[in-house]
């Protein structure tokens, strides 16, 4: 028998050694010391043997089940090895692979426009403001001292709302109604600017847009005068177009300035360009927010975002910034 188990250690041996995978290694260590395996049987059989030597054989086999265990332990830990190896192979990712060539785009001439009057309003020590795009009557005129029965209503083309009373809900005009919420929100000193989406029912044309984009300033402090209008909109246009480009004020009418002005901008080929209107802020105004104007005063302004993107990239067409057209946009 001891013969008999040496052979079959020694071809145990050879065939862990030859396993090439873990489910190979199961199956072998199953045919030698298994329930059923060849030991297991040999075991069955020592109780045909005197009792002397079923001791001796006893030992031998269990040494030899210890010995086959233990070079399957051995292996086992080697295709293990092997095995994960090759799974963390398998699985690895390459991050170094090159992407192809991605077009990076960028931002809407407007936006670049309207970041910009940011920066440069937010330097001369201004906050930026917002108010939403869908304003009731009291916002968009009676606050501004604009009544119902006042001739200015119509001028501004209003989109009314179909909700609540007629004519009393409305997409927002003029950027303005930010003024009164901010008055009625917050308290003097204010220095605001508001930049945003207004509309009117304008058809478009090469210097209209039925939605187009403004940017409102608003200033209440001690001591306020015409003076630091005309100032602040002159340090803000050399400030965005260079100090070559020169301003002025014209009169006009506002119900919610007095006085009040259009302010203009000069050409390179010397004309002048409107860019907005302004005015020192009225002081119904001021008391419709619940300021006094004895106390307070300040001015306000509003001009079209869209109308200096044109002016600053000279453009022939307004509608050229809402056409979309990739070609013409990604010269910008
Ligand atoms: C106003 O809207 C006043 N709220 C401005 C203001 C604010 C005056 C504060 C006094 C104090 P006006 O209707 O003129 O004013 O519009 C101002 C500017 O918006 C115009 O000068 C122009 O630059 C721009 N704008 C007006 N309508 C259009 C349009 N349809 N398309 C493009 N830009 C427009």
């Amino acid at each position: 028998m001891v013969v008999e188990l040496h052979a079959l250690v020694q071809r145990a041996q050879s065939d862990v050694d030859g396993a090439s995978s873990l489910d190979d290694l199961e199956e072998i260590e199953r045919t030698f010391i298994g329930k059923k395996g060849e030991l297991t049987q040999l075991k069955k059989t020592l109780g045909q043997l005197a009792p002397d030597e079923r001791r001796a054989a006893g030992q031998s086999l269990n040494e030899a089940v210890s010995d086959i265990a233990n070079t399957v332990r051995v292996r086992r830990i080697t295709l293990a090895a092997a095995a994960e190896a090759e799974q963390l192979r398998a699985e690895r990712l390459d991050l170094t692979e090159a992407v192809s060539d991605l077009k990076r785009g960028h931002l809407h001439l407007v936006t670049q426009a309207r970041d910009r009057l940011e920066d440069v309003f937010v330097g001369m020590g201004f906050t930026v403001a917002e108010g939403p795009e869908v304003e009731t009557a009291w916002y968009n005129f009676e606050a501004l001292n604009i009544p119902e029965w006042h001739p200015a209503r119509g001028t501004f083309d209003t989109i009314f709302v179909d909700l609540g009373e007629p004519e009393e809900v409305m997409m927002r005009a003029h950027t303005s109604p930010v003024q009164i919420r901010t008055m009625e929100n917050q308290e003097p000193p204010i220095y605001i600017v508001a930049p945003g989406r207004t509309f009117r029912t304008d058809t478009a044309d090469a210097t209209h847009l039925p939605a187009f984009n403004q940017i409102e300033g608003l200033v209440i402090d001690r001591g306020i005068g015409l003076g630091d209008l005309a100032g602040t909109i002159d340090s803000f246009v050399k400030a965005f177009f260079g100090h070559e480009v020169k301003t002025r004020l014209r009169p006009s009418y506002f119900p919610f300035t007095e006085p009040s002005a259009e302010f203009d901008i000069s050409t390179p080929s010397g004309d002048w360009l409107e860019l907005g209107g302004c005015g020192v802020v009225h002081p119904a105004v001021l008391q419709n927010c619940g300021i006094d104007p004895e106390e307070w005063q300040g001015f306000a302004f509003g001009f079209g975002i869209d109308r200096l993107a044109v002016m600053r990239y000279q453009l022939d067409d307004i509608r050229e910034l809402v056409n979309n057209d990739v070609r013409f946009l990604s010269q910008f």
